[in-house]
């Protein structure tokens, strides 16, 4: 059945374990998440994110998600991922999204504000949940503590940005960052912040560019020749210590970016003669339900649904 993120993420943050977020690109990604989560007994949240509506047109993706989570008998969400805008927030409610996320990280605190306080009207109307962030996303290594005070999330700027706002989740700035590059030593996360965010605040907590970059993964992509060297992500064990301090939705791209990426490259090298998609991009679906299998017992979501 659809729901909001709302209602998915108030369930996670009381019980403590955390639900996916998962960006889907294409018809392949969206068949993996949705069987993964069959499979898991998960919630489900899928992330669409405008460049997707580009791609994929909006009433595709619309149509797809609908057919599918009505007759699923979990708790599915259709949620828009980093809009940027009230045009595309006004679209995707009008459309049938269930959540929408608006990101006025890049602006200043006041003008942030007010675009979120903006969204959070239009979206309370129509019982649609809202997600906003606070800091940017970036990472912490070689920083100075005056540079992780610039943009990191501030704990009592997060709690006033809440309170005017009166958004559903907050997206907060630990340490993370979007891509497959996001450490390039040891992988280090402000664990202290996000635990004196999670004191001030009663609302779910988002984490952002929180994939893990399988190394096993990267190997296989790069053995089949892709050129990744270099990727690392957010280990497991970051993501299990986030979810005890309190992140209730973690977003996931990256990971099923490679999984694909890895299989289909490995398809096509060691089976030369196939030329039909089907064939193509069957095992990159399977290789993308497995990770997001295994992120749904990571974050504690499997069987909750
Ligand atoms: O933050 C979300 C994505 O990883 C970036 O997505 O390439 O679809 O804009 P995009
Ligand atoms: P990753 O790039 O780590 O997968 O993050 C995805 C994300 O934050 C989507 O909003
Ligand atoms: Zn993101």
């Amino acid at each position: 059945m659809l729901v909001t993120n709302k209602e998915i993420l108030l369930s996670a943050m009381r019980q403590s374990y955390a639900v996916g977020a998962f960006n889907i690109s294409n018809l392949e990604t969206f068949q993996a998440i949705v069987e993964a989560a069959k499979e898991e007994h998960s919630p489900l949240i899928i992330a669409v994110t405008p460049s997707t509506i580009k791609y994929a047109g909006l009433n595709n993706i619309v149509s797809l998600v609908m057919t599918t989570a009505k007759q699923m008998p979990l708790p599915v969400s259709l949620h828009l991922d980093h809009g940027k805008d009230v045009e595309t927030i006004k679209m995707c409610i009008k459309a049938g999204f269930t959540s929408v996320m608006i990101d006025g990280s890049h602006l200043k605190f006041e003008e942030n504000i007010a675009l979120t306080k903006k969204v959070v009207e239009l979206a309370q109307e129509k019982g649609i949940s809202v997600e906003a962030e606070l800091g940017r996303l970036a990472g912490i290594e070689e920083t100075t503590v005056e540079e992780r005070e610039a943009f990191l999330t501030d704990p009592e700027a997060a709690r006033e940005f809440v309170d005017r706002t009166e958004v559903d989740a907050l997206a907060v700035a630990i340490g993370t960052s979007h891509g497959a590059y996001k450490f390039k030593g040891e992988p280090k996360l402000d664990f202290e912040r996000l635990k004196a965010i999670k004191e001030k605040l009663g609302i779910p907590l988002v984490l952002h560019g929180a994939s893990s970059v399988p190394q096993d993964i990267i190997e296989k992509a790069n053995r089949y020749g892709a050129k990744l060297k270099g990727a690392r992500g957010v280990p497991e064990e970051h993501i299990r210590k986030a979810i005890s301090l309190g992140i209730s939705k973690i977003n996931i791209d990256t990971d099923l970016r490679l999984a694909f990426t890895a299989t289909v490259r490995e398809t096509l090298a060691i089976s030369p003669e196939i030329f039909d998609p089907r064939k193509i991009l069957s095992p990159a679906r399977q290789a993308m339900k497995e990770v997001v299998k295994a992120k749904m017992r990571l974050f504690g979501s499997s069987h909750k649904a």
